[in-house]
């Protein structure tokens, strides 16, 4: 069995727990935070249990007495945005794979050193943009690989919610801790319109801003040539009530594709509408199991490269040129 630590045991924390904890191959065996750990961090997607399995784990609050303690295989960093770059290179530096959490880093000069040393170390990064695992994204690229839907003619994402209140320390308000919106939620959307059409010729962005300045509302439009239309929002502005929705509209030559955030339904140019049954699962335990298949050797890394996931922190950091 491979041996897994978590670093940072807040929001996504609890989620990389649980989903390590269904994997087959991997026994988590530590987990560290800086601060005590009182049971789950809810954040604004249900994400599998409510509770924290921490039983037979070891828990830490330093991460180099974790590293050499434990003898692990692989990490999973669960960290604020702006420990992503330091604590990955400590952990490549000790011989460990890591998956790291989106965004990958908050420039890209902190990603090219990240991939330096995971190039020193011969060890695996990767970033762990989990809607590239998500059945109904999944489904758009498997449908676009087939091509039984034809081309694509507009594509239209969204990823609205209230603005993260979880964190103790409240990281996320600060731009230079979390990016903001361009880094830490629109980036969801602006990797996966990279992964379905590449990287854009050019994009636009328009925006709100709270009142603190901070831009609170993003619309970006990217282009891919005459005939295609991609355009991306994502929102901070939601009221609490509203919880969460990601959701969008694919326009093929053939059909039209819905998300909801729930159900997935296509309406077809010739024939009735239907509803798609996706597969079973979440984005995080299927990039959780690909990352497990790619550090034991049974996968190759071909869903997300490390080059795509600063290419990504590139986009988003170019929408905030409004
Ligand atoms: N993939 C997704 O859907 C998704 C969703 C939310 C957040 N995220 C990303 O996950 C990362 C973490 O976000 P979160 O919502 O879990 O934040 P969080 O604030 O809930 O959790 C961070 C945890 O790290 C701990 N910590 C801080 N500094 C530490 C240190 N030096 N050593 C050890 N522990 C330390 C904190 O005590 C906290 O428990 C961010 O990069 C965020 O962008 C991804």
């Amino acid at each position: 069995m491979m041996r897994i630590g978590i670093i940072g045991m807040g929001f996504m924390g609890g989620v990389h727990l649980n989903a390590w904890q269904q994997n087959r191959y991997a026994d988590v065996v530590a987990v560290c935070d800086a601060n005590p750990i009182a049971g789950k961090t809810k954040g604004n997607i249900d994400a599998g249990s409510d509770e924290l399995n921490l039983d037979g784990i070891h828990i830490y609050t330093e991460i180099g007495a974790m590293l050499s303690a434990e003898k692990l295989d692989a990490v999973s960093i669960t960290l604020p945005t702006h420990l992503h770059k330091s604590i990955s290179i400590q952990c490549l530096e000790a011989g460990v794979h890591v998956l790291c959490e989106k965004p990958m880093a908050l420039n890209v000069e902190d990603c090219n050193a990240m991939m330096a040393a995971a190039d020193e170390a011969g060890k695996e990064l990767m970033v762990a943009h989990c809607i590239r695992f998500w059945p109904a994204y999944a489904w758009i690229k498997s449908v676009m690989e087939q091509g039984c839907a034809g081309e694509v003619k507009s594509a239209e994402f969204s990823r609205l919610t209230y603005a993260p209140v979880w964190s103790g320390d409240s990281w996320f308000s600060d731009q230079s801790k979390s990016g903001g919106i361009a880094l830490d939620l629109h980036i969801h959307d602006l990797d996966f319109i990279q992964h379905l059409f590449g990287e854009p010729d050019a994009q636009h962005s328009d925006g709100l801003r709270l009142e603190n300045g901070a831009v609170g509302h993003v619309v970006t439009e990217l282009k891919y040539g005459a005939g295609k239309m991609v355009r991306a929002t994502a929102s901070w502005l939601m009221p609490e009530s509203y919880g969460f929705r990601m959701a969008y509209e694919i326009i093929f030559e053939k059909l039209t594709a819905v998300f909801d955030g729930h159900e997935l339904k296509i309406f077809p140019v010739d024939g009735e509408a239907y509803t798609v049954e996706l597969d079973p699962g979440d984005g995080y335990t299927e990039e959780i199991n690909y990352f497990s298949d790619l550090i034991r050797g049974a996968q190759i890394k071909t869903e997300i490269t490390t080059e795509q996931a600063r290419e990504s922190v590139r986009m988003a950091l170019e929408t905030m040129k409004l």
